[in-house]
């Protein structure tokens, strides 16, 4: 339908789009490479930006969204922008009292730990994030032939800051919920499903080119629990929305759970630097392509660390049916940026070659 914010430019043509390609299991030019927190503290540009601005209010700031998400594709010449924002961006959104504090993460301030808590928990409306519209719209005009991928928090990992109130090492408030309370945990995990179906559904609708479901924590659960308490809510977020874009899926310490991820719906599985690529692909079989999997502490090891695991890497995904460059997990704050530019180059170069 018709909205207010309709751009008048042209759509992007993403036909060559090695991302997009290497997603849907297609030959590429060369090996496409991004960074999962490609923006943020690595950046001088970005901490200079976000002088006297808080986190989530510049999520909120569709100016602000647009410059930080071009800052690291104008500087390393990856294959796809990012949507600078947070998978918690929608519960404040929707209402949730909850802060980013710098150096530790997600801090909510009344814990969900009953089943009357879960039933206060609302909906969301698109119209509580008309600003990720905006802001995906101007994106997507400014980007040129480079894609934009969006992405939510999948309902375990949301589900985990929320009950433990915070970060947490061992997830026991979120184990004990789930075990104890399992009717509440299903009622939870179910919410934030239409949570993070609608964030999605409106950066699709604005004209992101891949999503990325994040369920960073995922790997802290058994196969059993993972399959049967938490799998199936994942799963209606991708049947909720659709094939129109190539889906990524991620979670972190994840070796034994690649097969049970890859049954919840996504095109793409993404691997933490532990597992080799080739034996996480022969894990999910043919049918998915794998994002990853550099070390990101190692970007802080001589050069010629870094280059013989590129090289290494690059190897493993030729092999696999796709492959997406990636970190195993989030770019460190302290990471040097060149450091990244010259991974982005690197990759290109020796995976042209080969
Ligand atoms: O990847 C990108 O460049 C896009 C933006 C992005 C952010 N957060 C921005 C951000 C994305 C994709 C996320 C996802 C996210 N947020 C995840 C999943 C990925 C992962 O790391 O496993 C999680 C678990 C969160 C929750 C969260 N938000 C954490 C743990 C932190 C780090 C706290 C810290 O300061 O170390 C944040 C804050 C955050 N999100 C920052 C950025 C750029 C740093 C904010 C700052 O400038 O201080």
């Amino acid at each position: 339908e018709p909205n207010s914010h309709m751009s008048m430019s042209l759509p992007q043509d993403l036909t060559a789009s090695p991302l997009i390609a290497a997603a849907r299991r297609q030959p590429v030019p060369h090996t496409p490479v991004w960074f999962m927190r490609q923006a943020g503290r690595s950046l001088p540009e970005y901490r200079e930006v976000r002088i006297g601005v808080d986190m989530l209010d510049s999520c909120m700031r569709p100016d602000l969204v647009t410059e930080i998400t071009l800052q690291p594709v104008r500087r390393h010449k990856v294959d796809a922008a990012i949507l600078y924002s947070d998978i918690v961006l929608p519960l404040r959104a929707i209402g949730v009292d909850l802060d980013i504090r710098p150096g530790v993460g997600p801090v909510i301030a009344e814990p969900i730990r009953s089943a009357a808590d879960v039933s206060q928990l609302p909906s969301m409306d698109p119209a509580q994030v008309d600003f990720i519209d905006q802001a995906v719209r101007q994106l997507v005009a400014e980007l040129g032939n480079t894609p934009l991928i969006g992405f939510a928090g999948a309902p375990f990992t949301l589900a985990s800051y929320l009950i433990e109130g915070g970060p947490s090492r061992n997830h026991e408030k979120t184990k004990a919920f789930m075990h104890s309370q399992p009717d509440a945990w299903h009622d939870l995990l179910q919410r934030l499903s239409q949570i993070s179906s609608t964030f999605l559904r409106v950066q699709i609708d604005a004209g992101v080119s891949a999503v990325q479901l994040f369920d960073s924590w995922a790997g802290a659960l058994s196969v059993a629990d993972y399959e049967r308490l938490v799998r199936p809510h994942s799963a209606a977020i991708f049947g909720a929305i659709g094939d129109r874009v190539p889906k990524i899926h991620f979670g972190l310490g994840t070796a034994l759970l690649l097969p049970s991820m890859a049954g919840a719906g996504a095109d793409v599985i993404g691997v933490d630097w532990r597992t080799p690529l080739d034996h996480a692909s022969a894990q999910v079989g043919p049918a998915y392509a794998v994002q990853g999997n550099l070390d990101p502490a190692l970007l802080f090891a001589d050069w010629e660390v870094i280059e013989t695991e590129i090289r290494r890497i690059v190897a493993e995904g030729q092999r696999a049916p796709g492959h997406i460059f990636n970190l195993g997990h989030g770019v460190l704050p302290n990471t040097d940026p060149d450091v990244l530019t010259r991974v982005v180059a690197l990759v290109h170069e020796v995976s042209a070659a080969s």
